[in-house]
């Protein structure tokens, strides 16, 4: 096969190119930088479960699907590139802090036992004693998106600028937000903040997964003392950091786990979540010669694994995995 083209230097372009390559094809990565970058603001929370809404079953498989691959996809990347991602799968904690958040969050539990407030604070001594209940989800883990990134990017030729049309030839279309402008699907930008705290590390040991009073937040401690709390979900394009918006985050994180307080707020930052009419991602052939991998909404991180096995097959064969089949780029036309 002749070269193939990946529009978008993102974790899905690059985690796409790098497949390709293992199957010996030749692939050149178009990266149009950083500026919106959704990878670059995610925290790296593998959690299918809590990603998905009622009636989405099809993406719930794709998510799990997803979960499984990462501890291998993450291996060999480690391997490869010889850097460490940040991989853990201690697992995360659901918590709730009223009986009332308990009933959502029991929805997010998938079988995981119910634990007394007791209970989670021997496995996370830094939380409220206010909590109401919540549960250990072992199956849920974590990666460093800028890590994962920052490995990829050894492992692939990349070409450094904007693209404003389609070059000819094989062409995989992994733009995020940018796919909309190269292909007229409509993908659009849902705003998200993050933050990243620095405090002790072992503060907190788990990812935590919390209600806060009909508010949801997370938090992913990494092993240098950074904690990533986020992330606000709204229908829009600025990248404004608002004091309401840090203020929503910070009361979540500080009502759940009261030492937050002290750490240090070491970055604010927006991007966008490439979002689709469905919030499922588009994913298989949009044309002959022209293949589509983008609008991954809130899962870019934790699909990255399936969606690069996949669509690599399907550009080296022309084969398309029958777990494609839900989400073909053309079903909004
Ligand atoms: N997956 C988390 C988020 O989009 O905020």
């Amino acid at each position: 096969m002749t070269g193939v083209a990946v529009i978008g230097g993102g974790i899905i372009g690059l985690s796409i190119a790098w497949r390709l390559r293992r199957k010996g094809i030749k692939v050149t990565v178009y990266d149009g930088g950083d500026d919106d970058a959704a990878w670059y603001a995610a925290a790296g929370m593998l959690a299918p479960a809590g990603e998905t809404s009622f009636g989405q079953e099809a993406l719930t498989e794709l998510l799990l699907e997803s979960s499984r691959r990462w501890p291998a996809f993450a291996a060999e990347l480690a391997q490869e590139s010889g850097l460490d991602l940040g991989y853990d799968a201690t697992g995360a904690l659901t918590v709730a802090l009223t009986s009332d958040d308990l009933s959502v969050a029991q929805h997010e539990w998938r079988g995981a036992a119910g634990r007394v407030p007791s209970e989670l604070r021997d496995l996370e001594p830094a939380l409220t004693p206010r909590i109401r209940g919540g549960a250990f989800v072992p199956g849920d883990h974590q990666v460093d998106p800028r890590r994962v990134v920052a490995a990829l990017r050894t492992l692939v030729d990349i070409r450094a600028g904007k693209v404003s049309e389609l070059p000819p030839g094989k062409v995989v279309v992994a733009a995020g937000l940018g796919t909309a402008a190269l292909t007229g699907l409509p993908v659009r930008p849902v705003k998200g903040l993050v933050l990243r705290l620095r405090g002790e590390p072992g503060l907190l040991r788990h990812v935590i997964n919390g209600y806060v009073d009909g508010r949801h937040v997370y938090l992913v401690p990494r092993a240098d003392g950074e904690i990533v709390v986020g992330a606000t979900q709204e229908e829009r394009g600025d990248f404004t950091v608002t004091a309401g918006a840090v203020l929503e985050l910070l009361r979540s994180a500080v009502d759940l786990v009261p030492d937050l307080a002290e750490c240090e707020l070491t970055e604010t930052v927006v991007r966008h979540r490439p979002s689709t009419p469905d919030n499922a991602p588009l994913l298989g052939e949009l044309r002959p010669g022209v293949v589509v991998a983008a609008g991954h909404h809130r899962n870019g991180i934790l699909l990255a694994p399936v969606t690069a096995d996949l669509i690599a097959e399907l550009v080296a064969t022309g084969r398309a995995d029958p777990l494609l089949a839900p989400f073909p780029p053309g079903r909004f036309a």
